[in-house]
């Protein structure tokens, strides 16, 4: 079928066709939202799951409902190499001005702008880097000790006062947020209490991979009474269905049922595989329905561009060291408790910690549980196998 028209969107990011499954997640950041804006409590929400199962794009579609609701938003994608502070200024500079251009009465925005400006001369980033062009006078003592934990709250608090001021509400979108340092993480929480206790108008929305809730609980242990944390997965065989027929029906088209039980089986309901074998299967059939046929023949195919787009990439940033780590626990069956895969790689547990902990700091592992370690990104196991079939593993 004419590739032009091909409604599907495999890619980092790329909304689906058909947001399948995740309707109670919505329905929670529906109500969190509307809540905050009518003043009353309600936890903030950090999404977590593994690669490619959808958090970037419930990311984007809680920020077009936020701003529906009339909400001020801020989105940003924390990274290994960008400190929190100089992620996160642009935006709220942005955000501050625009609340000013609403509505010229009070001086709330002119102090949290004021509160910015403190904020960043304590950090001494230099102007090249963000540029901040205020032309204000920074609040000397608040948000300025150079005190992470210290200075988000209070710069969090200023901001949110400047939206209470305005009648509106602020919703801070963080997108892989594992990758913040634990201080940073940890003045994002304190903040977030701070906002609670005053009844602030500010919403954290944060995605990252599941080692989250361990990491927000060990930086304040308050963290589960301030945050929910909704796991996101793979979808189920009928929401995998919905995923691949609703738009190829709405194209007046439509696949067959064995053709679509065939991907279920081979994606495992993982949303970036589903778009990728739907992408395929429109471009190979020629004629409505999409056929098991068909399937069959685009499967290398797309085994291949999986292989080369989604895994290979993460393949290649790892170290030798950490290429044997990963490849013994491939061969081995879950739950994988690390005593387990160091001695795969006859190695002694000790000797093992430091390489864990990058594998972790990558996002590659990550562990579910006390003593055990799993992989970040679905199906990367048998791409291990694949990647390194002839690797003796004891
Ligand atoms: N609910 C869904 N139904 C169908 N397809 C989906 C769904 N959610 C996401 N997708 C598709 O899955 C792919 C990955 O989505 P996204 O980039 O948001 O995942 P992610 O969890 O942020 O991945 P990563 O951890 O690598 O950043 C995209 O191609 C997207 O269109
Ligand atoms: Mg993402």
């Amino acid at each position: 079928m004419n590739p032009i028209d091909n409604p599907f969107a495999p890619g980092a990011g790329s909304p689906p066709p058909e947001l399948v499954g995740r309707d109670s997640v919505l329905e929670q950041a529906h109500i969190l939202l509307a809540r905050i804006k009518r003043k009353r409590p309600e936890r903030s929400i950090i999404i977590n799951g593994l690669r490619g199962v959808g958090k970037t794009v419930l990311a984007g579609e809680i920020n077009r409902m936020a701003l529906a609701e009339g909400y001020q938003t801020v989105f940003v994608e924390a990274s290994e190499e960008k400190a929190l502070a100089s992620l996160i200024c642009h935006p709220l500079r942005q955000l501050l001005f625009e609340l000013d251009r609403l509505a010229r009465v009070g001086n709330k925005v002119k102090r949290a702008l004021a509160v910015l400006r403190s904020f960043i001369g304590s950090l001494k980033i230099s102007a090249g880097d963000i540029s901040i062009g205020l032309d204000i006078e920074p609040a000397m003592g608040t948000a300025d000790s150079g005190d992470i934990e210290v200075d988000i709250p209070a710069l969090f608090v200023a901001i949110a006062e400047a939206a209470e001021e305005h009648n509106t509400a602020v919703a801070i979108i963080i997108d892989e947020i594992q990758y913040l340092a634990s201080k940073e993480l940890g003045a994002i929480i304190m903040a977030m209490h701070q906002m609670q206790q005053r009844q602030l108008p500010l919403v954290l929305i944060a995605t990252g991979l599941p080692t989250l809730p361990g990491l927000a609980g060990k930086s304040k242990t308050y963290s589960e009474r301030l945050f929910s944390f909704p796991n996101v997965g793979a979808l189920s065989e009928d929401e995998v269905c919905r995923a691949l027929q609703e738009p190829v029906r709405e194209a007046g088209m439509i696949f067959n049922i064995d053709a679509l039980q065939a991907i279920y089986q081979m994606t495992q309901g993982y949303p970036y595989f589903v778009q990728e074998w739907g992408y395929q299967a429109w471009n190979r059939a020629d004629s409505s329905p999409i056929t098991l046929d068909v399937i069959h023949e685009i499967t290398p195919e797309v085994g291949l561009r999986l292989d080369a787009n989604f895994f290979r990439v993460r393949f290649d940033r790892l170290s030798n060291t950490e290429k044997t780590f990963l490849r013994a626990m491939a061969g081995l069956p879950s739950p994988r408790r690390t005593g387990q895969i160091a001695s795969a790689m006859n190695s002694t547990l000790n000797s093992t910690t430091t390489l864990r902990a990058n594998l972790i700091r990558k996002g590659m592992i990550f562990s579910p549980r006390y003593g055990e370690l799993e992989f970040s990104v679905p199906l990367f196991d048998d791409f291990m196998c694949r990647a390194m079939p002839d690797t003796l593993v004891h």
